[in-house]
C-alpha cells in the first residue's frame, strides 16, 4: 500500500465491494468522490447505538466482522476509542492487526475481496453505512505506514502534498502549513535551509517524520500508524515515539507495534489480536502488568509471536 493513497482524490470504483452489496463511487460536480453505500449490514445495531455513546467516543467499533473472500481475517471486533488517547494493536503476525487498522479509514476498499460487516462510527458517523466523502475520510483519519516512503519531491512538495492534491495554490499559506508541520515533528530546524532538497536524500527517520508531516498538514483528527518505527534504528524510533506521545495533545493516534516496550511506553490502551480475535483489551498498565487470559500473557512475555 502506498503512501499517496491516503489522500487520493478519488477512487476506483471497482475496488468498493462489501457485504452483498456493491458501493457506488460517483463524482460530483465539485469533483469531489461521494461514496454512497447501500445499508449493508446490522440495521438493528446502527439503532442501538446511544447518540450518548457515539459522542463520547471518537471511533466506536461494533460488531466488526472482515473476510478476503471466504477467509475470515477479523471476528466480531468491538472497541471504544477516545479522544485524543494513544491505542496500541499488538498480536503475532497475521492476526489481523493491519487489517483491522485499515477498516478505520476505508482502505481495504481497494482490496478486491474484502468484505466487512458490522459498523464503524468515527465521530459518531457510520463511515460503512452512510454517505461519506472518502476524501474527507481518509483527510480527518490520516495513515503512516511501515516504510517511510517520501514522494521522489523536495522535502516541501512531500509536506504540503495533501494541500496540493486538494487544490491548495496559495503560496504563502502553503508555505505557512509546511513550516507548521514539520515544527510539529520536530524537522523544521534540520531541513529549513534545504527545504528543496529532495526527501528522498533524508535519513529513514527524518523521512518517517516528513511522512508523519505530510499527514498532519491536511489537519486530521485520527492518525493510524502501522509499525511506524519497525523499520527504524532505536535513536529515531525514540524521537518518533516522543513525537507521538507529543501529538497526543491533539490527535487521536491507533499504532500497531510489535515492540512491546514501545506499547507499554506511549500508548494508553492496548488492545491484543490473535487469529481475527480481539482477546483482550484495557488500559495498557494493566494489560501488561495482570493480563486476564493466559494467551495474552504468553504474548507479552515473548513465549511466542
Ligand atoms: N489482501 C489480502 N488478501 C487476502 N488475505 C489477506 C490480505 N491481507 C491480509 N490477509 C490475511 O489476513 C490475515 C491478517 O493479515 P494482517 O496483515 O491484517 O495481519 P497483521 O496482524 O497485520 O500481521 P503482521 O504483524 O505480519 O503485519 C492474514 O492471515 C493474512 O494472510
Ligand atoms: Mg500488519
Amino acid at each position: 500500500m502506498k503512501n499517496d493513497l491516503i489522500i487520493l482524490p478519488s477512487a476506483q470504483p471497482s475496488f468498493f465491494k462489501s457485504m452483498g452489496s456493491d458501493i457506488i463511487n460517483t463524482k460530483t460536480s465539485s469533483n469531489e468522490p461521494v461514496i454512497e453505500s447501500e445499508v449493508i449490514t446490522n440495521n438493528q445495531e446502527i439503532t442501538s447505538v446511544k447518540k450518548s455513546e457515539k459522542k463520547e467516543y471518537q471511533i466506536l467499533v461494533k460488531n466488526v466482522n472482515v473476510f478476503y473472500s471466504e477467509f475470515q481475517a477479523l471476528k466480531d471486533i468491538n472497541m471504544e476509542v477516545s479522544p485524543k488517547s494513544i491505542t496500541a494493536f499488538i498480536g503475532p503476525s497475521g492476526c489481523g492487526k493491519s487489517t483491522f487498522l485499515r477498516t478505520l479509514n476505508r482502505m481495504n476498499d481497494y482490496i478486491d475481496s474484502f468484505k466487512i460487516k458490522g459498523d464503524i462510527f468515527i465521530n459518531g458517523k457510520n463511515i460503512y453505512n452512510e454517505k461519506i466523502i472518502l476524501e474527507q475520510l481518509r483527510k480527518d483519519v490520516g495513515m503512516v505506514f511501515q516504510k517511510p516512503n517520501p514522494f521522489p519531491k523536495s522535502i516541501l512538495e512531500n509536506a504540503i502534498y495533501g494541500l496540493r492534491i486538494q487544490g491548495i495554490k496559495d503560496k504563502s499559506f502553503l508555505a505557512e502549513r509546511a513550516e507548521d508541520s514539520l515544527k510539529q515533528v520536530g524537522l523544521w530546524d534540520e531541513v529549513k535551509d534545504n527545504l528543496k532538497k529532495s526527501a528522498l536524500a533524508l535519513s529513514g527517520g527524518q523521512q518517517q517524520r516528513l511522512c508523519i508531516a505530510r499527514t498532519l498538514a491536511v489537519e486530521p483528527e485520527i492518525i493510524l500508524m502501522d509499525e511506524p518505527t519497525s523499520a527504524l534504528d532505536p535513536i529515531s524510533t525514540g524521537r518518533i515515539e516522543e513525537l507521538i506521545f507529543e501529538l497526543k495533545k491533539n490527535y487521536t493516534i491507533v499504532i500497531v507495534t510489535h515492540n512491546m516496550q514501545q506499547a507499554s511506553r506511549i500508548s494508553d490502551n492496548t488492545a491484543f489480536f490473535y487469529l481475527g480475535e480481539l482477546v483482550e483489551q484495557g488500559k495498557t498498565n494493566d494489560i501488561f502488568t495482570n493480563p486476564k487470559y493466559k494467551r495474552t500473557e504468553n504474548y507479552i512475555t515473548g513465549r511466542f509471536g
